[in-house]
């Protein structure tokens, strides 16, 4: 089989201000090393020849070819016969490991918090209490009814006045973000992201072969009038949205902002997905965020949206369980366009999420006490140990972005995995070579791990050289 050959260009792009003073083939493969660890290079993707990269990058040719050597001898990619040097699919035993094998220390690469500390006593009550969801076939397109009726009160009880038809259960929110972006968007689309965004979600948009535009958020956040703008120059058929602790940044949009915006995408026949992943996770104290579709001053324009829910964060990440609430038409066709992809979800994990949500609540006061101080020791670390750093002033989720002040985001990246840190660049959550000034920092990992990790920030942001001659294509893409 003759894998996808990535050119020489994109690669170059991908690679951003990758260079340091070393110029060296080794550099060169632990910056393709850790755009494999971030997802950006698929498994199966074919490097281009030596030849063009080499012209591309303004290097030798032996240079890259040791390079590409190196990556599979470190067995980051191999040779297949008619397609050249192709990357790896990593075992799952090395998926955690920084370039020198060894496991990486300390990780701020996933904004994801450890499992809600009760989750062991929701699953025994689970098994005791409901005997009977083992009596089922468990394939499960729609959702538990006793889960659908504890999602949807909740949304009434924030503000959102919500019927168990406009649910769907999903595994995760990443599930519903590919379905609602292949179910609406075809070959050609127009589909809109704010840039910054979480990465995941350009991909499912880019995957349906829309064209993805880009509506910018900066430190300060929206800025309105230009998003306005940036919609009817656009008119997306579907846009993709984190108005509250939006991530990288952790800002939220104006309520004003929110009404307008929904207007005017609603008024050009567009649907936006809203995703409210981190929506519920509130810094400084626990306070209740309104649902974004309660902007809608119609219901013709409260119909356009679709919410995405998850307990990823909340609870915890290996409990797949998400959700998309929407009109009740569009939820059974979100259904249909389902039963091609997968069979449904688990029904014991519906049964842990159903107790979850009883202690909701509780669980959010907790997660907001820890988030609350974590976010605070980061932002105490950075300011002693890198006060050239200017952080967003968010107000919840589980990350900040930093303003670096140079353009120096992917050679401090490999530094910290040299250090044993693994870090995502800055690259990674917008278009291909922006965003080299900036990185996302998580706040979800325990206090100790975070001064532990501003201390490697430091290290490596001292050790990590300034960029190259090469100012390599920082052109937004549209
Ligand atoms: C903004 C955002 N949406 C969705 C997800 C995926 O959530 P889930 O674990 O529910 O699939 C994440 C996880 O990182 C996220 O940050």
């Amino acid at each position: 089989m003759i894998a996808h050959r990535l050119s020489a260009r994109r690669l170059t792009q991908l690679l951003g201000n990758w260079r340091g003073e070393g110029h060296g083939y080794l550099e060169l493969a632990s910056s393709i090393d850790l755009l494999v660890r971030d997802g950006a290079l698929a498994p199966g993707t074919a490097l281009p020849a030596e030849r063009p990269l080499a012209e591309e990058l303004g290097m030798s040719r032996t240079t890259v070819s040791a390079c590409y050597q190196r990556l599979r001898e470190t067995g980051v990619a191999l040779t297949r016969q008619g397609s050249g040097t192709v990357i790896r699919a990593p075992r799952p035993s090395e998926t955690a490991a920084g370039p020198s094998g060894q496991p990486f220390e300390l990780d701020l690469s996933a904004a994801c918090p450890e499992p809600w500390s009760g989750l062991a006593e929701l699953g025994a009550r689970g098994f005791a209490e409901h005997p009977d969801t083992f009596l089922t076939t468990g394939y499960d397109t729609l959702g538990r009814a006793e889960l659908r009726e504890a999602i949807a009160a909740r949304y009434s009880q924030r503000g959102l006045p919500t019927s168990p038809d406009q649910i769907m259960v999903t595994l995760g929110a990443q599930h519903a973000i590919f379905l609602i972006a292949r179910t609406l968007l075809s070959r050609g689309d127009r589909s809109l992201i704010e840039s910054p965004s979480y990465p995941h979600a350009r991909e499912a948009l880019a995957a349906t072969g829309a064209l993805v535009a880009e509506l910018p958020v900066g430190l300060s956040g929206h800025d309105a009038a230009a998003t306005i703008e940036t919609v009817r120059r656009t008119s997306p058929r579907l846009s993709y949205l984190i108005p509250d602790h939006h991530n990288p940044t952790g800002l939220s949009m104006s309520s004003e902002l929110r009404t307008r915006l929904l207007a005017e995408l609603s008024a050009q026949g567009g649907y936006v997905i809203v995703d409210e992943t981190t929506a519920e996770l509130t810094l400084r104290e626990r306070r209740s965020v309104l649902p974004f579709a309660a902007s809608a001053e119609h219901a013709h324009e409260e119909d356009r949206v679709l919410t995405v829910g998850s307990l990823g964060k909340t609870v915890w990440g290996g409990l797949r369980i998400g959700w998309v609430r929407a009109a009740p038409e569009m939820i059974t066709r979100l259904e249909v366009s389902r039963r091609i992809g997968d069979l449904g979800t688990g029904s014991w994990e519906q049964v842990l999420a159903t107790l979850a949500l009883e202690r909701y609540e509780e669980i959010l006061e907790d997660r907001s006490r820890s988030l609350t101080a974590r976010h605070r020791v980061l932002s105490e670390q950075i300011a002693a140990l890198l006060p050239g750093w200017q952080l967003s002033r968010a107000d919840g989720g589980v990350c900040v972005w930093a303003d670096l002040g140079a353009q120096r985001s992917s050679t401090l990246s490999r530094e910290c995995a040299r250090l044993g840190l693994q870090l995502t660049p800055g690259p990674r959550f917008g278009s291909p070579g922006v965003f080299e000034r900036f990185v996302r920092l998580p706040f979800s990992a325990s206090e100790d791990d975070l001064v532990a990790s501003a201390r490697v920030l430091e290290r490596a942001w001292a050790a990590a050289p300034q960029p190259g001659v090469l100012a390599v294509h920082e052109e937004a893409v549209i």
